[in-house]
């Protein structure tokens, strides 16, 4: 069942449409993953539907209220992790999450409890009495997810979480969202990282210029690229064109690439499907394999093949914008 439901959602900053009509629909309980390039709209989105700033066309309804009708009961459902954390620059990561968790309404008791377990989980209790603005910026960071993991809001805003954090803060942190989600909230994260959209959402929808151009899970959107699977072969013989010809007839092979005569690029679908196969043909033809690699496409590959650009040149264009 859908908790967010967008309709017609547009934000203009003068000439420039940042969100261009957005209709997206996120269902309850699940970590949908706002994938894009630098400046495709994801801060955007996620600012209108958290109701800091308002759409200049359409709306969109969250949880069952109108962000522009009804703003105040939108913001009792939500939590946001900023981007950019905004923190109190004179206080400190203790008072910082203690404040936060008193506005959230939790009593003294549970307050200082809660507040010490998430300190601890993201690994900022030794620093818990320093001076924000002394803090590097991973640590800030890692102060502004505290905040969501303290409330535990039934529908969570992550912008960018580990964008500063180091590998083992990020596997910390993606396990603690996990863990948010499993009680039940409903969790919008917004990354450039395909790895991190990756490993996290339950459903991915890619965002390039201010536009939706695709949505589904992870799985679904790498299965969807035609001959995106790889099977490289390396051959202790020359391969035969008999053999050649073979896979050619597989239905789910697109392509065959000989990069020598012992060895061999497959390009095909459904790769867990026809490698036996593929493996027997060489053993009945008396080709000894003396290696196999399979892969499967990655996000990576998902993007380049929706928007015709790599990341990098998404963001590249996204500068000249
Ligand atoms: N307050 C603003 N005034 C003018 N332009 C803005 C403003 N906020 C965002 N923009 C522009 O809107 C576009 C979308 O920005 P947004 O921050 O939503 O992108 P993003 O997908 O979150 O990018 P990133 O990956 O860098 O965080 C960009 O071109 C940006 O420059
Ligand atoms: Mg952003």
């Amino acid at each position: 069942m859908a908790i967010i439901q967008t309709i017609d959602l547009t934000k203009r900053f003068k000439d420039l449409v940042a969100v261009d009509k957005l209709s997206l629909s996120i269902d309850e309980g699940e970590i949908f993953g706002l994938l894009g390039p630098n400046g495709a709209g994801k801060t955007t989105t996620v600012l209108m539907l958290s109701t800091v700033i308002k759409p200049t066309k359409g709306t969109a309804i969250v949880g069952d209220y109108d962000i522009r009708k009804n703003p105040d009961d939108v913001r009792k459902l939500i939590g946001i992790c900023f981007q950019e954390p905004k923190l109190m620059w004179v206080s400190t990561p203790w008072d910082v999450l203690n404040w936060h968790a008193k506005v959230c309404g939790l009593s003294t008791r549970e307050r200082k409890r809660r507040v010490k377990q998430v300190l601890e989980h993201v690994n900022m209790w030794d620093h818990r009495r320093k001076r924000i603005h002394g803090l590097s910026g991973g640590m800030k960071k890692r102060v502004e997810v505290a905040k969501i993991l303290i409330q535990r809001p039934k529908i969570a805003f992550i912008d960018e979480p580990t964008s500063q954090i180091d590998v083992v803060g990020k596997h910390k942190i993606w396990n603690m969202i996990r863990e948010l989600r499993d009680e039940g909230s409903t969790i919008i994260l917004a990354t450039n990282e395909l790895f991190e959209a990756d490993v996290l959402s339950d459903r991915v929808g890619i965002m390039h210029k201010g536009k939706m151009l695709v949505c589904d899970t992870p799985k679904t959107l790498k299965d969807s690229i035609l001959g995106g699977d790889i099977v490289e072969v390396q051959l202790e013989k020359e391969v035969t064109k008999n053999v050649l010809d073979e896979l050619k007839g597989f239905k789910e092979v697109v392509e065959v690439v000989v990069v020598k005569s012992d060895d061999l690029r497959i390009h095909l679908n459904k790769v867990e499907k026809v490698v036996p196969q593929i493996m027997n043909l060489f053993l009945n033809e008396r080709l000894p394999i003396s290696s196999i690699r399979m892969s499967e496409p990655s996000l990576d590959d998902v993007f380049v093949h929706y928007t015709g650009l790599t990341i990098e040149e998404a963001e590249q264009k996204s500068k000249s914008r």
